[in-house]
């Protein structure tokens, strides 16, 4: 019965040092994001601010004027619409206004994601 305990709480730790790590890898990519994106409510730039991005309807900040295509595209920005969106702007939202590329590494946009779960609260 101990051997169990200690066994789960082994994992509980590491699953959670691996989760701190994909978020601080996530952080560095965000570099490619942050010339471009606030994590600031109500700070808007070239692209809208990311504050509580996860959750919120494209298109839907009242102070930032998005392309008629992000805003009509229909999506909610879960973690999987972001990487899907992240990997080929174009691809998913045609004729968006976003001059971004691309992020190639499944791994990489895995872990941006987690960072913005963590940090844009
Ligand atoms: C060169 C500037 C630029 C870069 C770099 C950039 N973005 Fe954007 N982003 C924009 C613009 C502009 C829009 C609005 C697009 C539109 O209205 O069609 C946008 C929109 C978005 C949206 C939709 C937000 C909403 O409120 O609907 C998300 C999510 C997003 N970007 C994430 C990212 C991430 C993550 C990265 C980094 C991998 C990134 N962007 C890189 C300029 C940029």
């Amino acid at each position: 019965m101990n051997r169990i305990l200690i066994f789960t709480a082994l994992i509980f730790f590491f699953s959670g040092k691996v989760l701190a790590q994909h978020a601080s890898r996530g952080q560095k990519l965000f570099g490619e994001c942050a010339a471009c994106h606030s994590e600031q409510k109500g700070v808007q730039s070239i692209g809208p601010d990311l504050h509580g991005v996860i959750g919120r309807k494209a298109g839907s900040l009242e102070d930032f004027r998005y392309s008629p295509a992000m805003k009509r595209s229909g999506l909610t920005w879960t973690p999987e619409a972001i990487e899907a969106y992240i990997a080929d702007p174009q691809k998913v939202v045609p004729q968006n206004r976003m001059p971004y590329a691309g992020m190639a590494d499944a791994r990489d946009r895995a872990d941006l994601v987690a960072y913005l779960k963590e940090a844009f609260k």
